[in-house]
């Protein structure tokens, strides 16, 4: 059965298409390259000895999306992960991020919803909760202004599926929401290839430990936490991967209640800035330079996820620990220092 994932190039795009191929999935690739590179395709290839089919597309020209999908008609599913990520470039760049986060959405689903029955896993966020009112974050948390464009466009992301959803009974969607994916496949051959000074905190902690940043500024510790800095819900790339397969698995099986379903992904375990800098250490067996600074605008408190639907609906549970993600996260980044 052939799948399109769109940004299979990238972090976590890649490892998906590793779990899809190890399912048994064809694969087809659509990646601009414009925060990714082709090179990729070979560490793919070499986990899973397949490798997958990949077209360099910008999915913001129209022409070329309706072209590609008469050339491939028996696409079953799509998996999208192609948007731009940066939090704080969106904010300096609104229209760069709603043309190519939102543009390009349209026309995809423009596309399926020609199709007589589609599957599309769309690539949400945690960050459409903003600072949640209650721990662990469920589902039915109101979404909340969105603190940047990127996250504007996950939230209008979302609203843009269901509305479609609600008219195209022949279109079966399940929005994603990650919570901070973090690490690399343990095979070292994939992971997280940061462009430039790195905006999220696993990779800067593994430059730094890898020396090729002075020290790691931690945001803040004077929140009210356990130990004042910031929780997340770190989530295992690989363990993210597997939930996008089951969450397909389970639109090609016609197991969805509705045609437009939402669910967490994330391992329902806060962990605060300063218990991830000892998981690098205890993992890396080195001392991490870091200094506290001024809190980063924008930064909500904590964030953790209520992860019951994806374990009782997609039947899907993370099944790695802080310390075996920060493992592997360390091992990939002195293999490409290397
Ligand atoms: C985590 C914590 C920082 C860097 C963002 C996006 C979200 C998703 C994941 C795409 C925070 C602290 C960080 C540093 C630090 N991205 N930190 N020093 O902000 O939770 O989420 O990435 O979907 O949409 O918003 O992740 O890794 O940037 O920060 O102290 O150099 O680490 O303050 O508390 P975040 P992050």
């Amino acid at each position: 059965m052939k799948i399109l994932v769109t940004g299979g190039l990238g972090f976590i795009g890649s490892h998906t298409v590793v779990e899809l191929q190890n399912e048994g999935f064809e694969v087809v690739i659509i990646d601009d390259c414009s925060n990714s590179s082709e090179k990729v395709l070979d560490g793919i290839t070499s986990i899973t000895g397949k490798k997958p089919w990949f077209e360099k597309i910008d999915l913001k020209e129209k022409q070329k999306v309706e072209d590609f999908f008469k050339r491939h008609e028996d696409i079953k599913g799509v998996i999208h992960f192609a948007a731009s990520k940066a939090v704080g470039e969106s904010v300096e760049k609104p229209l760069l991020y709603y043309e190519n986060n939102i543009g390009t959405l349209v026309y995809l689903l423009k596309e399926l919803s020609k199709k007589a029955k589609s599957s599309f896993i769309f690539s949400s966020s945690c960050t459409v909760y903003g600072q949640a009112d209650k721990m662990p974050i469920t589902e039915d948390a109101p979404v909340k202004e969105a603190e940047s464009p990127y996250g504007n466009t996950k939230q209008m992301g979302e609203e843009i599926i269901r509305d479609t959803c609600k008219v195209t009974p022949s279109l079966n969607a399940i929005a994603l929401r990650y919570f901070n994916p973090m690490g690399a496949h343990p095979t070292v051959q994939i992971g997280e290839l940061p462009i430039g000074v790195p905006q999220n905190l696993v990779p800067f902690i593994t430059q730094t430990g890898a020396g090729i940043r002075k020290e790691l500024s931690v945001f803040g510790d004077d929140y009210p936490t356990s130990d004042g800095t910031c929780v997340r819900d770190y989530i295992y790339v690989v363990d993210l991967a597997k939930a996008h397969v089951v969450a397909l698995q389970r639109l090609l099986a016609g197991n969805n209640r509705t045609n437009y379903e939402v669910f967490n992904v994330g391992t329902g375990k806060g962990s605060t800035v300063l218990e991830v800098i000892q998981s690098f250490e205890r993992m890396s067996g080195k001392k991490l330079n870091y200094k506290i600074v001024d809190r980063r605008p924008g930064d909500i408190t904590t964030a953790y996820a209520d992860t019951t639907q994806a374990n009782n609906e997609l039947g899907w549970k993370s099944r790695y620990t802080l310390d075996e993600a920060m493992k592997s996260a360390w091992e990939w980044e002195q293999k490409i220092r290397n």
